[in-house]
């Protein structure tokens, strides 16, 4: 198994470029299960969990064809064989309970296995169902698996308890196909669910107000393939902009989504960094002391859970208390304890992480427990006192292209070797 292994203690200096995002590619793989001819889709991230996903479509009946180096991956599904996501799939990535909703719209049935506790929490799907079987479908559980099956999905008024950017999706490619209107309140207002519907509308699809928390969507009978691109990744794009910030650097993160931002944007600057906006990027100035501050994690537009362990990385070497609230998921603080393992002084009480900054942190080896963990982790890292090992970095592979080159070409001292 791989480890990403960095001596601390270097400036990040240079251009970044950021790559297609995880969280909009996924979807929009699963929307080519709507429709017969070859779908394609361009600035696709090599990343293990589009790997997972094209193996599942292949098990579906998919067929796919890929070339990694330009980032175009093309997707054909003429019929499936058997429309079930099997456990050994599901169970690396929860994303794949997205095939739900285009298999039963275009399938009329499908059999998922049902996504277990993950790292981060109990993260469960029942408002997809709950969305499902008001759209007329059965719903049946057996064996850990979750049958879903309509002969026609029929448009309905569903209201989310709790805004969930997978449940939107879901509910948005199976409503598509159904017979009348689907008005979605409460939605999720995450750029990938605009991104998702701006490709289904290109499809034919009729959808309107995403982006907003009231999604509509006039079912029609017949989606067409065609051509997206990808959205830019705003959590790697903000990884980069924190790690240049904190390691007093100066780096120009090329074709980052600042206005996917805003919330981060702001935080970086209260704690001293100097943000521009460029031609073709955005530019981070980071200088020392770094002020603390107070983040909480709330859905879109609000601060991202997806960048909160690496704000914290920030805040363990920051001048003075700062207090970080995870409302999003409950179990979202794995990085705290390795982080402790490197001097930070990190108390947590309930939902929130008290962090007193300390003068520096030391390096130490380390044990990447989920993804965006192990992304903060490596920021701890590059500005720790010595070596840093980061163990188990599958976890980093599945949501973060080469962020060992990225870094390295940035001027970090940082390695993959085999253990
Ligand atoms: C997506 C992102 C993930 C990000 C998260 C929050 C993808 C593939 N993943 O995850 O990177 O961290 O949004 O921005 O896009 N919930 C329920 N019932 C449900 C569904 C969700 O109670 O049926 C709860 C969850 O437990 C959680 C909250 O809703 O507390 C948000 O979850 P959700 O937005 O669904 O997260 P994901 O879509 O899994």
């Amino acid at each position: 198994m791989d480890k990403i292994v960095i001596e601390g203690g270097g400036r990040l200096v240079g251009d970044v470029q950021v790559s297609g995002a995880k969280n909009a590619v996924l979807p929009l793989m699963a929307a080519s299960l709507l429709v017969e001819g070859w779908n394609t889709i361009t600035n696709v991230p090599r990343l293990k969990d589009i790997d997972t996903f094209k193996t599942l479509l292949r098990h579906l009946g998919s067929d796919i064809e890929a070339d990694p180096a330009s980032g175009v991956l093309k997707i054909r599904t003429r019929d499936v064989k058997a429309p079930e996501a099997p456990y050994e799939l599901v169970k690396t990535m929860r994303a794949s309970v997205l095939v739900l909703g285009p298999l039963v719209s275009r399938f009329k049935r499908a059999r998922v296995s049902l996504p277990g506790g993950c790292a981060i929490g109990a993260r469960p799907v029942d408002l997809h169902l709950k969305g499902l079987e008001k759209m007329g479908a059965e719903i049946s559980i057996d064996a850990g698996y979750v049958n879903v099956a309509a002969e026609r999905l029929k448009g309905a008024k569903i209201y989310f308890d709790t805004a969930t950017v997978t449940g939107t999706e879901n509910l948005m490619l199976a409503a598509v196909h159904a017979d009348g209107t689907t008005i979605l309140e409460n939605a999720a207002l995450e750029p990938e669910v605009v991104c998702l519907a701006d490709a289904l509308n290109k499809m034919g699809a009729s959808i309107t107000g995403a982006g907003t928390d009231t999604i509509k969507i006039e079912g029609v009978k017949e989606l067409r393939p065609t051509t997206v691109r990808v959205i830019p990744d705003r959590i790697e794009a903000g990884t980069f902009m924190v790690a240049s910030a904190m390691t007093r650097g100066n780096v120009l993160v090329k074709d980052c989504p600042y206005w996917h931002l805003d919330s981060l944007n702001m935080k970086l600057k209260e704690a001293g960094a100097e943000i521009t906006e460029e031609e073709n990027g955005v530019r981070v100035i980071g200088d020392w002391p770094i002020r603390s501050v107070d983040v909480k994690t709330i859905p879109y537009p609000g601060f991202p859970t997806d960048m909160q362990a690496q704000i914290m990385a920030m805040m363990t070497i920051a001048s003075g208390l700062s207090v970080i609230t995870e409302t999003v998921f409950e179990n979202r603080f794995m990085h705290v304890s390795e982080m402790k393992r490197m001097g930070a002084d990190i108390k947590i009480d309930g939902r929130s992480a008290v962090v007193r900054g300390v003068k520096g942190l030391s390096g130490a080896p380390l044990m990447a427990t989920d993804l965006r963990a192990s992304a903060s982790l490596i920021l701890a890292g590059l500005v720790a006192e010595g070596r840093t090992e980061v163990s188990r970095i599958y976890h980093l592979d599945r949501g973060y292209e080469r962020i060992e080159e990225k870094l390295k070409r940035l001027g970090a001292n940082i390695e993959r070797v085999k253990e």
